[in-house]
């Protein structure tokens, strides 16, 4: 914000309250606007491109896009851009510490501790499952994926994944690349870090679940909606699986009631990237981008 209240060539109008923007604030700035600094939250649609006569650029405030339509961008020859790179650690710290929550029951023993039900150290209490020696099943080893591997390995854990490529830090990870099925079988905790697509959308559904071990978690700080959520709450409440730690959720800002009344789903609000530092870099990384745009450069971080 200091940065483009400094540019005498830029006009700003900015959402500065703590929210997303509301449909008729997104028309009336797109009307305007020559680029567009959105997050994950803001519906980029077709309709909504298509009553910007000006507008060049959109920086999504976020490594995922799946909230703007890449095809309608295209035809209209707006450049949309992310912010790769800088929040992959901070996104990986979050799995770790949702992988620790839910297997190491931190927030059901929080919760027994507020409710004054500690009764003593005991050796049977609150068991949950040891990591070191484990299989970590990472689907998407990009650079998220990567960087929770890297941790992981720093536990004790092996690592298989699936991806559409080899990954170039496989070897480093001594990570071994196998099929879907076969990670599902293998894996004592799963791991989700890929985009959604239209591959992705509901690639873990009752099927796959039910090829997990029994004694697996499953972890997402990916997108909600890479996982068929009705067949998870199912899966956990029918101990199909030992439990998840979920980061987001279909329909977000949204949580269907189900997960509310299980134990072992730790529920975070969208926390991957949340941390101080991770969000003043994307910020910079979204306005280098807007502003290579309009002043007639190429963006670092075009998606399109
Ligand atoms: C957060 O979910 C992001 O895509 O950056
Ligand atoms: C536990 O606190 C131990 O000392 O083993």
């Amino acid at each position: 914000m200091e940065i483009l209240e400094r540019d005498p060539h830029i006009e700003l109008r900015v959402n500065s309250e703590d929210r997303g923007c509301t449909r008729d604030e997104l028309v009336s700035g797109f009307q305007w606007a020559d680029g567009a600094l959105t997050m994950l939250s803001d519906k980029i649609d077709r309709e909504l491109l298509e009553v910007a006569p000006r507008l060049r650029v959109v920086a999504n405030y976020a490594v995922g896009y799946n909230n703007i339509d890449l095809t309608a961008a295209n035809e209209r020859h707006v450049v949309v851009t992310n912010t790769p790179h800088c929040l992959a650690e901070a996104t990986a710290d979050l799995t770790m510490g949702l992988l620790l929550a839910v297997a190491r029951r931190l927030v059901e023993g929080d919760g027994l501790v507020r409710a004054g039900l500690f009764k003593g150290w005991a050796p049977e209490f609150l068991l949950g499952m040891d990591l070191h020696g484990k299989t970590l099943g990472i689907i998407g080893l990009g650079e998220i994926g990567t960087c929770v591997a890297r941790r992981a390995r720093a536990f004790g854990m092996r690592i298989v994944y699936c991806a559409r490529h080899e990954a170039p830090t496989a070897s480093e990870l001594q990570a071994e690349r196998v099929e879907l099925p076969e990670l599902l079988r293998r894996s004592d905790v799963v791991s989700l870090h890929c985009p959604l697509t239209a591959e992705t959308k509901g690639m873990l559904g009752a099927a796959q679940l039910a090829a997990m071990k029994p004694t697996a978690y499953l972890i997402n700080t990916a997108r909600g909606a890479c996982i068929d959520e009705n067949a998870l709450i199912e899966a956990l409440r029918t101990h199909a699986i030992a439990g998840a730690a979920l980061d987001v959720y279909d329909g977000e800002p949204n949580v269907k009631a189900g997960f509310m009344a299980l134990k072992n789903v730790v529920l975070a609000p969208h926390l991957g990237s949340a941390a101080t530092e991770t969000r003043v870099t994307m910020g910079h990384v979204a306005i280098s981008n807007i502003l290579a745009v309009l002043n007639g450069g190429i963006a670092p971080n075009p998606v399109n």
